[in-house]
């Protein structure tokens, strides 16, 4: 198995050091547009092998698409973060750009490859890649609902004073702050989440998640990589050991919740073949409104991006 993480920044270093130390592909390959920046992530990831006892292999590669050849699963993380102040959608023009570029390079080189899409604004650079990969798009999905998921979840686990572990829950819509979190689908060990905590505290959560991405923004300066790299390396592992694993993935809806030609976050079955099938849950009138506005939301964007594609 051969694994890609294109842009060797927060995230996508992160990612590699995930996948190498958790030994989910022989070969990973990080590359960067910064000269000789992913060949000395990659050394220091590689030299982490006889620490942590594991023989994956990171390579480092400036810009070098030969080095992709070839690959299974690629991890497109390559754009520019968040700062303070700016929406996710501000960086549309410039992270569009890359992207594109990036996908037609891998593809070149890989066109069998799976591609899971980290950059920002998320749902809009899925779409990206998806129509300049030009393959179907069960290979194509991005990255965003493993990480808002983990941030409700441990959010809950704060509160309840327990583990993350017992705590399920799935969260749709986009990536972004009209994001819908699911409380009728959250439970801890089986156990409905509303009969352990009151509805105003549960609401703060749902809230905090929204804008859990911001929080840290305006904590660091810059937006977060170890959860977002983790989340990017365990949809990985999901395809590469087949694991038939559900999580909320920016999956391209061709009619599932009567939504048509739009990525969105949903819950999908992910194994070796990628998107192996989208669940439809069945929400009520209000989760449809707010799946609806989310989907508005998106859409909004993705027309940008059509748009600029049109006076391209
Ligand atoms: P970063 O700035 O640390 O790393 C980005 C890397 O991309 C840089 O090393 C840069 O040299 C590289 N790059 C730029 N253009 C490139 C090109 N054409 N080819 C190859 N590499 C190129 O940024 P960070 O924190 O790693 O974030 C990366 C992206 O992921 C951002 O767009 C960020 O907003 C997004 N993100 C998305 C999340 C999600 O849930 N989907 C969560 C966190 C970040
Ligand atoms: C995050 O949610 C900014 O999308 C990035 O952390």
């Amino acid at each position: 198995m051969k694994i890609t993480v294109v842009g060797a920044g927060n995230v996508g270093a992160t990612c590699a050091d995930v996948l190498a130390s958790r030994e989910v592909a022989n070969e990973i390959i990080l590359l960067d547009i910064k000269e000789g920046f992913a060949e000395g992530k990659a050394l220091d990831i590689w030299q982490t092998a006889p620490i942590n006892q594991y023989d994956s292999r990171t390579i480092g590669s400036t810009n070098d698409y030969t080095t992709t050849k070839d690959s299974d699963v690629v991890v497109i993380t390559s754009g520019l973060p968040r700062k303070p102040g700016m929406s996710r959608d501000d960086l549309i023009a410039t992270n569009a750009g890359i992207v594109k570029t990036v996908t037609e390079n891998i593809v070149a080189q890989s066109p069998n490859a799976i591609i899971i899409v980290v950059s920002n604004p998320l749902d809009v650079m899925t779409y990206c890649a998806y129509l300049n990969a030009k393959t179907d798009s069960k290979k194509v999905f991005g990255m965003a609902g493993i990480l808002d998921t983990a941030r409700y979840r441990a959010f809950l686990a704060t509160e309840l004073n327990v583990s993350p572990k017992d705590i399920q829950a799935v969260l749709m819509g986009g990536h972004g702050d009209t994001m819908v979190p699911l409380p009728r689908y959250t439970t801890v060990s089986g156990i409905p989440v509303t009969e352990l905590i009151a509805e105003d505290k549960l609401n703060e959560i749902i809230e905090r998640t929204k804008f859990g991405g911001g929080e840290i923004v305006k904590l660091l300066g810059t937006s977060a990589w170890y959860a977002p790299g983790a989340a990017a390396a365990q949809m990985v592992e999901a395809i590469v050991r087949d694991q038939k694993r559900i999580f909320p993935v920016c999956a391209w809806l061709q009619g599932e919740y009567g939504l048509n030609d739009i990525y969105l976050g949903v819950p999908v079955v992910l194994g070796k073949n990628g998107i192996e099938k989208i669940i439809e849950l069945q929400l009520n009138d209000a989760e449809k409104a707010l799946l609806t506005e989310s989907a508005e939301a998106v859409k909004s964007v993705m027309d940008v991006l059509d748009n600029m594609n049109a006076n391209a």
